[in-house]
């Protein structure tokens, strides 16, 4: 993660004191998710001038805090309710995996492709098996899930009836017991498919992360979180 741009925002609120007496204007809360994405998310939050690292400190077990500058609130979440909390509005930034957004099709404004956090979602089976692509499955056949969503559309669009089994965890356990035939999951190193005797035989999507705002707050411009897109934007750019 490059750290070029390392900027002090000019955001709404800069002392604690201003944010607790000046009720009108609101400070900018970031919702952040727990897992694979979040070292990654601090890293580029610091490199816009937010630190949030107290979230990386093992110790810690504060899900709400702000930066040491006070002029932002970042909120630690599951990675599935990032959306939840932007489309409430309770978070006007957001950063979660588009597979995410694939599987919940929130109502929120996907800004900035932030290019970490690559995997992608498939469909996969017993090595063994006989099935090379997804409509060899027999009619009817289980898949195991945890996207659901993602996972019925897609078997409908290829107009094969299936049963979905939505799974929590450790989705290659459906096929490897014998409870389904095929799963869909994403696969990122691809070790564990590898590890647990499964191959891939189809992809639906690959997925980054993604920088997403409540759309209203977008417009209105809350919090100064402008600023903060700009920012990320010109930092994509001089990635790519
Ligand atoms: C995810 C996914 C796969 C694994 C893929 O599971 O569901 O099981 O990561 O990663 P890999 O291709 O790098 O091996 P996660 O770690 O979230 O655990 P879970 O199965 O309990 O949800």
């Amino acid at each position: 993660m490059s750290h070029i741009l390392s900027i002090s925002l000019p955001l709404s609120q800069p002392t604690k004191e201003h944010s607790i007496t000046n009720s009108k204007k609101i400070m900018l809360t970031v919702a952040l998710p727990k897992g694979e994405l979040l070292k990654n998310s601090i890293d580029l939050l610091q490199s816009v001038g937010l630190d949030f690292s107290a979230f990386l400190d093992s110790g810690n077990r504060q899900l709400q805090i702000h930066d040491p500058k006070f002029q932002a609130k970042a909120l630690l979440v599951r990675a599935q309710d990032v959306p939840v909390y932007v489309e409430y509005g309770q978070a006007q930034l957001g950063i979660v995996g588009y597979d995410v957004l694939q599987e919940k099709k929130p109502q929120v404004a996907q800004l900035v492709d932030l290019q970490f956090g690559y995997c992608r979602m498939s469909v996969a089976v017993k090595s063994t098996s006989p099935y090379k692509m997804p409509v060899d499955l027999p009619t009817h056949c289980r898949v195991a899930s945890k996207y659901v969503n993602c996972a019925r559309e897609y078997f409908q669009n290829l107009d094969l009836p299936v049963e979905i089994v939505p799974l929590s965890g450790s989705v290659e356990l459906g096929p490897i017991t014998g409870m389904s035939e095929a799963i869909v999951d994403i696969v990122s190193t691809g070790r564990t498919l590898r590890e647990n005797g499964l191959v891939e035989i189809s992809t639906l999507y690959e997925s980054t992360a993604r920088l997403i705002a409540h759309p209203l707050s977008y417009r209105l411009n809350t919090g100064n979180l402008q600023t903060i897109i700009t920012l990320m934007r010109k930092l994509m750019i001089t990635k790519t």
